[in-house]
């Protein structure tokens, strides 16, 4: 049973799942639940109010999710029965996430009541950008995002999971492993004919993985979120050295929305 207040604890790099929790909260909002919004990067969880009902989101990515994320969920005081949901959104395929995120929060005394998975525009790697596609594709998730958030308030959300093969992915990528290797193929740097020193990548770089010297300098704690590569204004972050368009989502809260 959905219980107010809720507190729904949310990453997201380039503006999909901020949109789908805003999304969501509405409609708690309009059925009378209060809602406290609260990104993960600047929340500590074992400071994080008890009342009420816990709200997890995040993005897809490796086939897991971040490892801020799963650091966060197992940093959580434990649950003493306190009901939780889940959304998640994707490219196209969540791998080990949505079942193991339900038993580790099992694991850590929560009560699950429902997860969501919604596909969204892809942020990584584009080879280009259809507009109208990606405005479809938000659109429909955010009817799914509003259906989940009826369904959690009616009692009758569902949270499957398939034991095997997703835990199996979790154990073994559910940690930053995915993440190193990949930090080492796909590094972030900065195109310095490009940058304009503005300094928006390493303010809002969740992680605290960038400073300014002469100019950005990304350090070894990326986790690829993309941040900075969709809010550049010169769109000078390089991943693995090369240049790619870049993803905000349209009108999700951000400190720069790219127009395209
Ligand atoms: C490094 C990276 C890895 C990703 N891996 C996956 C993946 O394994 N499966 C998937 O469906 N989408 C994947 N995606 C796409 C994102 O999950 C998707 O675009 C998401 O909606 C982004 O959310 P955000 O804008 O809130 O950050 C990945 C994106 C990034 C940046």
């Amino acid at each position: 049973m959905l219980k107010g207040p809720i507190e729904f604890c949310f990453f997201s790099g380039t503006g999909n799942t901020s949109l789908a929790v805003s999304r969501m909260s509405a409609v708690f909002q309009a059925h009378g639940l209060e809602v406290h919004m609260r990104p993960i990067e600047d929340t500590d969880p074992t400071t994080l109010p008890a009342e009420g009902t816990l709200g997890l989101a995040c993005p897809a990515a490796a086939f897991t999710t971040y490892p801020m994320v799963w650091r966060f969920v197992r940093n959580l005081r434990p649950g003493a029965g306190r009901g939780v949901f889940f959304m998640c959104t994707m490219g196209g395929s969540t791998g080990g996430l949505v079942g193991p995120m339900k038993g580790l929060l099992g694991r850590r005394g929560y009560k699950p009541l429902g997860a969501c998975r919604l596909v969204m525009p892809g942020n990584f790697m584009l080879k280009g950008r259809s507009i109208p596609t990606e405005s479809a594709t938000i659109a429909k998730a955010m009817i799914k995002a509003d259906a989940f958030a009826e369904a959690l308030f009616e009692d009758r959300a569902k949270w499957v999971r398939i034991f095997g093969w997703p835990d199996l992915v979790a154990a073994l990528i559910a940690n930053d492993r995915p993440f190193r290797s990949m930090r080492k193929k796909l590094a972030m740097s900065v195109d310095q004919a490009s940058c304009t020193h503005c300094g928006l990548c390493v303010s809002h770089c969740p992680v605290g993985n960038i400073r300014m010297v002469d100019f950005p300098i990304h350090s070894d704690r990326c986790e690829l979120c993309m941040r900075c590569h969709g809010i550049c204004p010169a769109n000078a972050i390089r991943i693995g050295g090369k240049k790619y368009p870049q993803y905000y989502a349209p009108s999700a809260e951000s400190p720069r929305p790219v127009q395209q």
